[in-house]
């Protein structure tokens, strides 16, 4: 806590993770509710950055989630009351679990459905990816109705998690956001 920061202050650290993932998974997750109205020419450049930028949100993410498991958080404010803290806390949870399984469904979707990250789509253009498992049309379909639910669920948690920081700030005028910058 100082002058700059009332309500405390992430580490350093964590800013940097939580405003590094914010460019790529805009992205992510415009190409992938886009890419179904994609002609099919230009369809294969939309798969290699929707699946490129979501395995290197992964890689992200899973070294987020480890700074985050060995960083405590500031405690919130204190006058924010009990169960706003709680909702926060499960937002912020459940926003940490959809960044590690979201890419996890969609790289075991592409992997049922026997599109390897080759050639066309390969990782980054030009990294070959193994694959884990052969062709399964059932399973992929399963997979993909699941990655496109958390993909769409991703989208209240962030709005609700948005406007919760913005409420805190215009509404409250707490340091809130200021936690984060
Ligand atoms: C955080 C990362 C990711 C996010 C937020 C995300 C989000 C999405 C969304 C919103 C859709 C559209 C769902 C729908 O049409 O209802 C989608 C489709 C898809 N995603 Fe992802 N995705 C991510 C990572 C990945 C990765 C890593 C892969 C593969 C390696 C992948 C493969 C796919 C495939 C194959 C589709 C289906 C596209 C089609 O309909 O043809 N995604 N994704
Ligand atoms: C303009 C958009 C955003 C703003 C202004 C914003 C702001 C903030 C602020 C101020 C905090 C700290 C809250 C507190 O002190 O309790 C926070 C935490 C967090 N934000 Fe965002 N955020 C934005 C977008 C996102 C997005 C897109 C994600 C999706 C992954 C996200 C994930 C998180 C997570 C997981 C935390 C919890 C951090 C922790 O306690 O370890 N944020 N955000």
């Amino acid at each position: 806590m100082n002058e700059r920061h009332p309500d405390g202050d992430y580490s350093r650290g964590a800013k940097w993770f939580h405003w590094l993932t914010l460019p790529p998974l805009a992205l992510t997750l415009l190409s992938g509710l886009t890419i179904r109205f994609i002609a099919d020419d230009a369809k294969m450049a939309f798969y290699t950055v929707h699946e490129s930028l979501g395995l290197l949100l992964l890689v992200l993410s899973a070294a987020r989630l480890s700074w985050r498991l060995t960083h405590r958080p500031p405690q919130m404010a204190p006058a924010i009351p009990a169960l706003e803290q709680a909702g926060a806390n499960a937002v912020h949870a459940l926003l940490y679990v959809l960044l590690i399984v979201q890419p996890l469904l969609g790289f075991l979707t592409t992997n049922a459905y026997g599109f390897p990250q080759r050639d066309a789509t390969a990782f980054l253009g030009f990294i070959n990816l193994p694959t884990f498992m052969d062709a399964a049309p059932e399973l992929a379909g399963s997979l993909h109705w699941a990655h496109s639910l958390t993909g769409w669920l991703l989208i209240p948690l962030i709005a609700a998690h948005i406007a919760g920081v913005l409420r805190h700030h215009v509404g409250h005028g707490d340091g809130t956001l200021l936690r984060m910058l």
